[in-house]
């Protein structure tokens, strides 16, 4: 080329979970009986779609509508259901306008950071969720800036850390809060989100909260919507949608929901700008927006959603109850969303341990791709989990943190088969540790 065609942020562009996906299927073409634990699309672990949520689809295909584009914000009926079911919660009040649709919520983040100026930093979690953590550093062309989730506090965020970041780094604008969380499965207290938001005024910071997953919390907690605890000062970002509670991951169908929108001429500009740019597209996909208010006020559905909690509810315990003892791991039991993150104490992993792998092709294979002081040691442990038992899970260090370990799913809907998962994992973490 005869000039730089890369983007400045093309190196930060990462998706593990996509990516073990490959190296799962060439070794299921040699034989291996892959179990994807790695992705969080509960469809595609079997989750079956009630008829009548079909049927609600089905109806609304019928109507010429569906086939339209709608106004670039999205379809203005649902855009007031979603603000009156807001404003029902008695926090900050928002309307129609408020609302902002996207293909997904991951257009919703790559918008997001993608027009926040280059060298304005908003303050990830680590672990992170990639898609915010990549997008966030892609933008800035430089690594994310994180402040940490603490495995020994129940993933809790550190709110010591948070501020340092504030105070050391002018460049900071923002902070990211992901609740419930992935990957880590915590759901935060009120008053966290309360000292976080109070942190943001404190510094006249924006606020970005994903809560995809509020409405997915067991273990006697609840997840505290941010609209309650914003109050009037902080100009906010809340990021929901379909993809994992309706389920309906493949319609690629979330919103923005702008809170305090009108406190800061320059934030306002700011979702003025991510706002045009949906407009160049035109606007997000019609069927699922006009799909939703029906489906979620659907007299089945509080039925449904509860079934399902209910059920990442027991089986977080058994993966909680499995894992918690197992010598050398950091385990914390999920309480919201439907992943866990284990961590393997500092300096236990080293370039030598292995797992057998009785097949001489597959041992070739994971031994070319460890192969290197450059690949993280979690990754070695997750490449021999995956060739030696079929167990597919993404290594920590992929939701860029220092730390090292794996995440889960708790989507296996065979309560035997998630159990003999979970065996098989802390067996094979005792014989991995012990192996050199
Ligand atoms: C925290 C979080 N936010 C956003 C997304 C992406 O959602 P969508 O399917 O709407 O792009 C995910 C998907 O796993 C997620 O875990």
């Amino acid at each position: 080329m005869r000039t730089n065609i890369l983007h400045i942020g093309a190196g930060e562009l990462n998706y593990e979970i996509r990516n073990i996906v490959m190296v799962g299927e060439r070794l299921q073409k040699m034989g291996v009986p892959v179990n994807w634990e790695n992705i969080g699309d509960p469809v595609a672990k079997g989750e079956e779609v009630p008829q009548w949520m079909k049927d609600i689809v089905a109806e609304v295909v019928q109507e010429d509508g569906a086939y339209a584009y709608s106004p670039t914000k999205g379809v203005v009926a649902t855009r007031e259901y979603i603000a009156a079911e807001t404003n029902r919660l008695g926090g900050a009040q928002i309307d129609a306008e408020d609302v902002i649709f996207f293909n997904g919520l991951g257009d919703a983040i790559s918008k997001v950071f993608g027009f926040l100026k280059r060298t304005a930093r908003v303050v990830v979690p680590t672990p992170s969720y990639t898609t915010h953590s990549s997008a966030e550093a892609a933008h800035a062309g430089a690594e994310p800036v994180t402040y940490i989730l603490d495995p020994n506090h129940l993933w809790y965020p550190d709110l010591e850390d948070i501020e340092n970041h504030i105070k050391y780094n002018p460049a900071v604008a923002g902070i990211l809060v992901i609740n419930p969380d992935n990957p880590t499965g915590a759901v935060y207290p009120a008053d966290v989100l309360r000292a976080i938001v109070d942190i943001c005024e404190k510094n006249d910071l924006f606020l970005i909260c994903d809560e995809i997953y509020q409405n997915m919390t067991y273990n006697g907690t609840t997840s505290v919507p941010l609209c309650t605890v914003i109050g009037d000062k902080v100009p906010a970002l809340c990021m929901r949608g379909i993809s994992k509670e309706m389920p309906w991951p493949g319609a690629r169908c979330g919103w923005i929901e702008v809170y305090n929108g009108h406190r800061d001429p320059m934030f306002e500009c700011y979702v003025q700008s991510i706002v045009n740019a949906k407009m160049l597209e035109v606007c997000s996909t019609t069927l699922p927006q006009m799909v939703f208010p029906r489906i979620k006020q659907h007299p089945l559905y509080p039925e449904y959603l509860r079934q399902r909690v209910e059920r990442y509810e027991r089986y977080s315990n058994i993966a909680y109850d499995t894992l918690k003892n197992v010598k050398g791991m950091l385990v914390n039991r999920a309480n919201g969303a439907f992943y866990m993150s284990a961590a393997f104490e500092e300096g236990l992993l080293n370039h030598r341990q292995t797992l057998e792998i009785r097949d001489d092709r597959v041992r070739a294979i994971v031994e070319e791709l460890v192969d290197g002081p450059e690949v993280e040691p979690d990754k070695r442990f997750v490449y021999y989990l995956l060739a030696a038992t079929g167990i597919c899970v993404v290594p920590l260090s992929s939701f860029a943190t220092e730390l090292h370990g794996f995440r889960i799913t708790l989507l296996e809907k065979d309560e035997k088969r998630f159990r003999a998962i979970f065996n098989t994992i802390a067996e094979s973490i005792q014989r991995y540790l012990c192996s050199a």
